[in-house]
């Protein structure tokens, strides 16, 4: 079959009507696939043109082909525990203070997977959960999926999985929270499909099935990636508006508030970064993730607990300000110093060094963006690909205008077998390598021009991945986790 691609003009036009239907903003990478798909829907509906086809579409008898087609143009890529340092985070910091929350204010715990997709990611909460009633006693919980995908709601619903999703959750999940089918899928164990529920709602256009003030945690990962700046700002003042006091927000490793919003504080925990509710900006306070007050709790290990508390604002690190007198001569910061020295230590080849140095730097200052990004570039030398992959991965979070570091994170995830992951860091460093100073990029470039690199990233995004589906269909797995893909 000839795969007819669609008109500059017509891909404008079929553009702006999926931002209006569902806030869906899509590059030229999916071109193709989106012309197929309308190919195939205007064929089964018998419209003739584009313009007729989204016409009917956008009408109000329109909507049963409205679903058929947000079902086939958005990306319900998933699995079980996926993003391993936010599932730990959960597991060990976020859920259990909302447990404790939850049993001293008599409220229902309430969640909600906002574009939870195939169901994967509220039945994980729901099994972090009932692991934690085992260990502490249950409190009721309404866990709410959500999504614009009816097709994928009804995967959700069946709550049977086989392949790929199912080898990505943890070690031991599947004996403990499926039950085995027999013919190679497993179905989501009782205890834990009774605390979900799930709900078709578009994000963009439909009213959230929740009060304001009503939620204790937000999780909305990998589904702004898809939108713009303003819908995705719009979402998250949604999501500030219908969060608790104290309540949190997750979002995908690829995603940040950054220049969206500056309503929450960013915690580390662990591995990760959540965002947080709080009444009244903290800067330079450095509050505990609250805990009970007894028994007291062992010496925390360093990275394992929230440290800092920043408003998001502050998140950039302080650029070199030269000061208009030479300063007096003092000694610097212990994080600073490491980091200067892991630098020297990284250019001299001395990687383990590098690594162990940059580490301690961020330890002590969980928002040292160049320590994440020395530290990656050693465990890389060594071969360290996982490591260096989490750690770059916290650079870009934290800046997400870190060009070297987006590139670096793309051309580990290529080496490490995600095209997926790797095709989404070349188009953030092709967009970031234009502003980013040719100082801190010149052993990037080696003698090349920025425009060439950035050329070359546009193209490495496309064609490591032109589409998503296909790299899930062959198998392979999303390196979102941090971790190696048995
Ligand atoms: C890549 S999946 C992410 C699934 C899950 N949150 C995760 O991280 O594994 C993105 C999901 O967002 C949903 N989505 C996209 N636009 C949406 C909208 N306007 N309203 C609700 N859901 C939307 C898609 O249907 C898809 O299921």
């Amino acid at each position: 079959m000839t795969t007819h691609v669609i008109s500059d003009a017509d891909y404008a036009v079929v553009s702006d009507a999926l931002v209006r239907m569902a806030g869906l903003v899509f590059d030229v990478s999916r071109r193709g696939a989106i012309s197929a798909i309308l190919h195939e829907r205007m064929s089964k509906t018998g419209q003739s043109s584009i313009g007729s086809y989204l016409a009917h579409v956008e009408s109000l008898s329109g909507s049963a082909e409205r679903q058929q087609l947000l079902d086939a143009v958005t990306i319900q890529e998933t699995h079980f525990f996926r993003n391993l340092p936010q599932i730990e985070a959960l597991r060990s910091d976020v859920l259990p203070e909302l447990v404790r929350r939850a049993r001293s204010s008599g409220r229902p715990l309430t969640i909600w997977s906002a574009g939870c997709s195939t169901g994967e990611e509220p039945y994980t909460l729901a099994m972090l959960l009932v692991q934690l009633f085992a260990e502490s006693g249950p409190v009721p919980v309404k866990i709410i999926g959500t999504d614009v995908s009816a097709a994928a709601l009804d995967v959700a619903r069946a709550g049977v999985y086989s392949g790929r999703t199912i080898k990505l959750a943890e070690p031991g999940a599947v004996d403990r929270w499926f039950d085995d089918r027999h013919d190679g899928s497993f179905s989501v164990a009782r205890p834990v499909r009774d605390l979900v529920e799930f709900r078709l709602q578009n994000l963009v256009t439909d009213e959230p099935p929740f009060n304001t003030g009503e939620v204790d945690l937000v999780v909305c990962r990998n589904v702004t990636i898809y939108f713009g700046r303003e819908t995705t700002t719009r979402l998250v003042r949604d999501f500030h508006r219908l969060l608790t006091m104290g309540g949190y927000l997750l979002l995908g490793h690829a995603e940040t508030l950054w220049q969206i919003s500056e309503q929450f504080s960013l915690l580390p925990v662990g591995e990760a970064f959540v965002y947080r509710k709080d009444a009244v900006p903290q800067n330079g306070r450095r509050p505990e993730m609250p805990r009970p007050a007894a028994p007291p709790a062992p010496a925390p290990q360093p990275r394992r607990v929230m440290r800092d508390v920043l408003r998001v604002p502050s998140l950039r690190p302080k650029r070199h300000t030269e000061p208009s007198a030479p300063p007096p001569r003092r000694a610097l910061p212990a994080p600073m110093e490491d980091l200067i020295k892991a630098r020297d230590a990284l250019n001299a080849g001395h990687y383990a060094e590098a690594a162990s140095l940059a580490e301690r730097a961020t330890a002590a200052h969980p928002l040292l963006v160049e320590g994440y990004i020395i530290e990656g570039r050693a465990l890389s030398n060594q071969g360290d690909d996982d490591g260096a992959i989490a750690s770059l991965r916290k650079a870009v979070f934290l800046d997400p205008s870190a060009a070297h570091a987006h590139f670096l994170l793309a051309t580990t995830l290529a080496r490490v077998g995600d095209p997926y992951g790797a095709s989404l860091s070349f188009a953030s460093a092709a967009e970031t390598l234009p502003a980013a100073s040719t100082e801190t990029l010149s052993e990037l470039l080696d003698g090349r021009a920025v425009s060439d690199l950035v050329d070359l990233c546009r193209q490495l995004a496309v064609t490591m991945n032109a589409d998503p589906e296909t790299t899930v269909g062959a198998g392979a797995a999303s390196r979102d986790d941090g971790r190696r893909t048995q």
